[in-house]
């Protein structure tokens, strides 16, 4: 039986989440629900990372948080802020910034048009220049390539001006979905260091990804999903050093990838 452990950094208590999802339940239309019943929190200063197969319902659980998809029930809280129900551009305002599972630049647009789309809802300048310096900082390839066309560039820079253009709301939490889809290592290694950057940064990281082992490496916590709830949630080295898990979803395995754990699985993990 699937089993939910509650994630929770070292030192931090309750109402100390920037984002909690807590008991979602939500799907698409009258097909069967893709969550039931999942809870995911994301504390302050932390990448959260999700794993889970194709078709777990990783994009599901951010389209979720940034409003995309209203949960059957369950609610969505920022802070102490329920947001549950929120469209895309209320929950925007309410500190949470979804980069899309693919690749979302406007190829034809420079890099600088690109970014300054993130700040269209800031109306003062001087706030959205103090923005332009932020990420041209956090990301230097944006700052060299400020004026070239957004699709000149490679696939990871071309990544690293969605990053950009996310933080431009000063997010409190960025939820990125697979941002090393398509990308070849060189370029996957430095897409994981600009998340560990935005991090250090002061910006939370909801990250989904099937490059589980490079992510969970990454991140601070991660939570396993399947059958549409997690099933497995713990520190990220914890994770990584599960021998069952690793078997099972990080690439140490005899058999197919992402079938269902065994029961076994469950409770193998050290509780964070
Ligand atoms: N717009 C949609 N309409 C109907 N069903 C959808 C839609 N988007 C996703 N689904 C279904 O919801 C389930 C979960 O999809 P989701 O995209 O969340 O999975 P995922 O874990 O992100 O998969 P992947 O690793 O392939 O990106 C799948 O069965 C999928 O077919
Ligand atoms: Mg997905």
């Amino acid at each position: 039986m699937a089993s939910e452990r509650t994630i929770r950094k070292p030192n931090s208590s309750p109402g100390e989440y920037l984002l909690e999802l807590v008991d979602i339940e939500a799907g698409y239309g009258r097909a069967a629900l893709v969550l039931r019943g999942l809870t995911v929190r994301v504390p302050p200063a932390s990448v959260v990372c999700l794993v889970g197969p194709n078709g777990a319902g990783k994009s599901t659980v951010l389209k979720v948080a940034s409003g995309m998809l209203v949960p059957r029930s369950g609610r969505v809280l920022v802070g102490d802020q329920d947001v549950t129900g929120r469209g895309p551009q209320r929950m925007l305002e309410a500190g949470l910034s979804h980069v899309l599972q693919g690749h979302s630049v406007f190829k034809e647009m420079s890099v600088s048009e690109n970014v300054l789309l993130g700040a269209y809802t800031i109306k003062d300048r001087s706030e959205i220049a103090d923005r332009v310096d932020f990420v041209k900082g956090l990301f230097p390839v944006v700052a060299q390539r400020w004026g070239s066309l957004a699709g000149a560039l490679s696939g990871g820079q071309q990544k690293q001006v969605e990053f950009a253009r996310s933080l431009m709301v000063s997010p409190r939490v960025v939820l990125l979905d697979e941002p090393s889809m398509g990308l070849d290592p060189k370029a996957t290694g430095t897409v994981f260091e600009q998340v560990a950057r935005m991090r250090d940064a002061g910006t939370a990281v909801l990250l989904v990804e099937q490059n589980a082992r490079r992510a969970l490496e990454t991140a601070d916590l991660g939570c396993v999903l399947d059958l549409g709830r997690v099933h497995i949630a713990g520190s990220a080295p914890d994770l990584l050093a599960d021998p069952q898990l690793a078997e099972l979803y990080l690439g140490n395995r005899r058999g197919a990838p992402g079938s269902t754990p065994t029961a076994g699985s469950a409770a193998t993990p050290s509780t964070p």
